[in-house]
């Protein structure tokens, strides 16, 4: 929730921006419909299952939906971006993981404190680790186990009857690291009763890709998961988000803006809520809300697309381009993309091809490729 304020020093008007609050939602009451999704997370901490794996593009909910569902459980938590450590960090190592952990259990230690769940005691059976008031003191020297951590979380539950959440969001970026997390998750999972993981991953091949739960050889094939897709609103939903969040900011809008703003965004309701945002918080005209979207939301892309494109740029940049441009099929595409950066071999080519759908930068269906997010589409025509 964010609360504006207005007016001269004398007086402040707050208003309170609810669906259209930029940030993810934390709050049922700001969260635009998803109850099937809701009832499933719900559902799976209800039943104690251990594994929970949220899937879904960019931008389309899924951090939103899992930090609503745990409010709504009344559930400790603890939610790490691992985006977030990897961007700032190079690597995902146990020591930058508990760092942000511990960061983490931070924020939440007035949640904890209402829900009964005492941290200092927990904490208080680790070496090298304290809690003081609201701080959580770790000696700079300390390497604190990571299993350590979590056995004694998952033991503290046990004894009071409760369950511990730990969201690891933007999952696929564990792959990033010296250890393997996948071996640390399953031995989690077979061990402690009152600890669930919940993964949310935006890149929804990688993710699949590292948790390798088909492979006969990799830790977590055979383990119970709970898999949750997240899809882009229907046209209808689209177009009642934005309706209600006009509503509930006392703003009229013409039906055929909403219109548009609807059949540009294309059920995705991350750039629904920032079209929202500019056009009814903001007070922009609707054609400046709508650039706006793509700048601003530009900025927001651009930082993740180059790094996943980084180890080919160039040629990344060719397909998504022709993409961008309407060229659909495998052939159409490598054409274009040798025009612009000359030879490939097919298997290559394939690859790259392959892997952006893997990013969830493009999708292929009926062997046709396409752009599924607008604000992409206009960042390879703009800015690659
Ligand atoms: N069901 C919803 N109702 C209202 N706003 C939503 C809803 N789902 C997502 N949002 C908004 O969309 C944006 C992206 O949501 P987020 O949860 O961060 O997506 P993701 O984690 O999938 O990238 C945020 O501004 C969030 O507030
Ligand atoms: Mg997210």
């Amino acid at each position: 929730m964010i609360l504006l304020l207005a007016g001269g020093d004398s007086y402040y008007r707050g208003v309170i921006v609810m669906l259209f609050d930029v940030n993810p939602k934390e709050r049922r009451e700001d969260f635009y419909d998803r109850d099937a999704e809701l009832s499933e997370v719900l559902e799976a901490l209800r039943l104690g299952e251990r594994l929970v794996v949220v899937f879904g593009v960019r931008r389309i909910g899924k951090s939103s939906l899992v930090k609503v569902a745990l409010k709504e459980a009344s559930l400790p938590y603890v939610l790490v971006d691992v985006r977030d450590v990897y961007y700032s960090e190079n690597i995902v190592t146990i020591p930058y993981l508990i760092r942000y952990l511990v960061e983490g259990f931070k924020k939440h230690m007035k949640w904890y404190e209402r829900l009964g769940f005492n941290l200092k005691e927990v904490l208080g059976r680790i070496r090298k680790i304290r809690v003081k008031g609201y701080e959580i003191e770790v000696e700079p020297t300390a390497r604190i186990s990571l299993t350590t951590l979590l056995s004694e979380i998952d033991l503290w539950c046990r004894r009071h009857g409760m369950r511990f959440v730990f969201v690891f969001d933007e999952a696929q970026y564990l792959r990033f690291s010296n250890i393997r997390y996948d071996g640390i998750l399953a031995w989690a999972i077979d061990n402690l009763s009152n600890v669930t993981f919940i993964l949310t991953g935006s890149e929804v091949g990688v993710l699949r890709e590292f948790l390798r739960v088909d492979d006969p050889k990799a830790p977590l094939f055979g383990r119970y998961i709970r898999e949750i897709y997240v899809d882009r609103f229907t046209r209808e939903q689209s177009m009642d988000f934005l309706i209600q969040g006009f509503k509930e900011l006392g703003k009229e809008v013409e039906l055929r803006e909403v219109e548009d703003a609807v059949e540009t965004f294309d059920g995705l309701v991350g750039w629904l809520t920032h079209y929202g945002y500019y056009r009814a918080v903001r007070k922009l005209p609707h054609k400046k809300a709508m650039a706006k979207v793509f700048e601003e939301g530009s900025k927001l892309a651009l930082e993740e697309l180059v790094r996943v494109i980084a180890p080919s740029r160039k040629r990344y940049s060719a397909i998504l381009k022709a993409v961008a441009h309407g060229a659909e099929s495998w052939s159409d595409i490598k054409a274009y993309t040798v025009a612009r950066t000359g030879p490939i071999t097919d298997k290559r080519f394939t690859e790259l091809l392959k892997n952006l759908v893997k990013y969830g930068y493009l999708i292929k269906e009926n062997n046709k490729y396409k752009i599924p997010d607008p604000i992409i589409k206009h960042l390879a025509t703009e800015k690659l």
